[in-house]
């Protein structure tokens, strides 16, 4: 029987700053964003929108074609934690309207959760294939300001079925994994923004690949070679196409720059104007390469490598499977990217300082929230949201 992605959908704010206003109140060339680390816009989250509401906003659509009765279990990701013991999904649960008989539980582990999530949703899928599980990565990346890591922010939440059968990707079960106790990024609890040891950061990045690829190939009888594309974590879009060309050179590939760009060229296009959303960000870089690659990916393997500060990394594999473009939310994405508003640099001040309201706090605009769920406030030590 196979298993994997049946569906995806994602959401993301409607605000965003164009990195060129960042570069330009930084005094340096907005190359360095632009071309450098491959980003333009990253997005803002409102101050009555979290991780609970951009991840609601996310799974509508599924919850609605599929129904409630279809779902099994939701499971969220995410590293932006609103509360140290009840989940985030259990307010999705309600907020979405699922069963009671369906559980939920939040998964951590920076930016790699959502592919655990989607492991483990798979041994339940396969136990109960009449069912399907859905997992939601949902993220705010916060940086200090001034810092190497500001202009790499972002939030965005993505929404995945997993189901028998699946109607986009059948995932392959070989896995390559590789942990190490590491600091190069960290968010302790008393603190609303990472930290982060910027450069040792992609290097154990870069190193954790080759450790995931070199496990993967010892379970798995694929090769380089029998990939077309390669969706990888993406904290800003350069890190991926430096990836990539660094796991082509462990695997002495005769590619060409260019060819090896174009493996990785589609995945890249929403995250560009996005920023990094974390757990979701290699999720809605899988929907950017559905949604937006020319040639048809019927058959076509793809080459996955997750990566979680901290650290933990998996390379994994799927294949898409025939018909998957008649099951996109692509026209819906777009609509949703180019309806965006962007702020300046003084408003996205103004939307860095707004954090999470304190108890007692009150959410009165409506005006920041374009999805269907607003966070109205917090009363009692209780979060309350509404749908809108
Ligand atoms: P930096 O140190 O300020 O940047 O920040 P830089 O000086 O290294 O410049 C970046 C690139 O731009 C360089 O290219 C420059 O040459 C180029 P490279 O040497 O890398 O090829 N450049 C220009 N290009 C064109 N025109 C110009 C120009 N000027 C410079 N005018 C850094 C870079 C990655 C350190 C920073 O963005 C950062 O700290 N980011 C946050 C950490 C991060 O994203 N790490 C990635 C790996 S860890 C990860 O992915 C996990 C994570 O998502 C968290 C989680 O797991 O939860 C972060």
């Amino acid at each position: 029987m196979s298993v994997g992605i049946d569906e995806i959908s994602f959401y993301t704010s409607n605000y965003f700053l164009d990195l060129k206003n960042l570069a330009m109140v930084q005094e340096i060339d907005p190359d360095k964003y632009y071309q450098g680390i491959g980003q333009e816009k990253m997005g803002m989250p409102a101050p009555d929108e979290d991780v609970v509401t951009m991840a609601a906003n996310a799974a509508l659509p599924l919850v609605e074609r599929v129904g409630t009765d279809a779902i099994s279990t939701v499971m969220f990701a995410t590293e932006t934690g609103i509360d140290q013991s009840k989940s985030a999904g259990v307010y999705v649960h309600r907020l979405l309207g699922l069963t009671s008989r369906c559980r939920v539980v939040e998964l951590k582990q920076a930016c790699y959760s959502a592919t655990a999530a989607i492991q483990m949703a798979c041994a339940l899928v396969a136990r109960q294939p009449e069912k399907k599980v859905l997992v939601i990565a949902s993220d705010v990346a916060r940086y200090d300001l001034g810092t190497s890591g500001e202009a790499t922010q972002g939030c965005g939440a993505v929404a995945m079925l997993i189901a028998a059968s699946p109607r986009l990707v059948e995932l392959d079960p070989e896995v390559g994994n590789h942990t190490e106790d590491v600091m190069d990024f960290w968010r302790p609890n008393y603190r609303s923004t990472a930290l982060v040891d910027g450069k040792y950061s992609t290097k154990i990045y870069l190193q954790s690949l080759k450790h995931a690829w070199e496990h993967f190939c010892e379970v798995s009888s694929l090769a380089f070679n029998d990939f077309q594309h390669f969706c990888y974590h993406l904290p800003f879009t350069r890190m991926a196409q430096k990836a990539h060309k660094h796991l082509a050179r462990i695997n002495r590939s005769a590619l060409s720059p260019e060819l090896l760009d174009l493996q990785v060229e589609d995945t890249l296009l929403y995250n560009r104007i996005i920023g990094n959303s974390y757990t979701a960000s290699m999720y809605i870089g899988l929907a950017s390469l559905l949604e937006n690659c020319k040639q048809n990916l019927a058959g076509k393997r793809v080459g996955f490598f997750s990566y979680g500060s901290g650290s933990v990394a998996e390379f994994f594999s799927g294949k898409i499977v025939a018909g998957y473009e008649k099951y996109l939310h692509g026209d819906r994405h777009q609509t949703m990217l180019e309806a965006r508003s962007e702020v300046s640099y003084e408003e996205y001040l103004e939307l860095y300082n707004d954090t999470d309201p304190v108890d007692g706090g009150v959410h009165t605009k409506t005006e920041g929230t374009t999805g269907r769920f607003r966070l109205v406030g917090i009363s009692h030590h209780k979060r309350e949201y509404i749908a809108c």
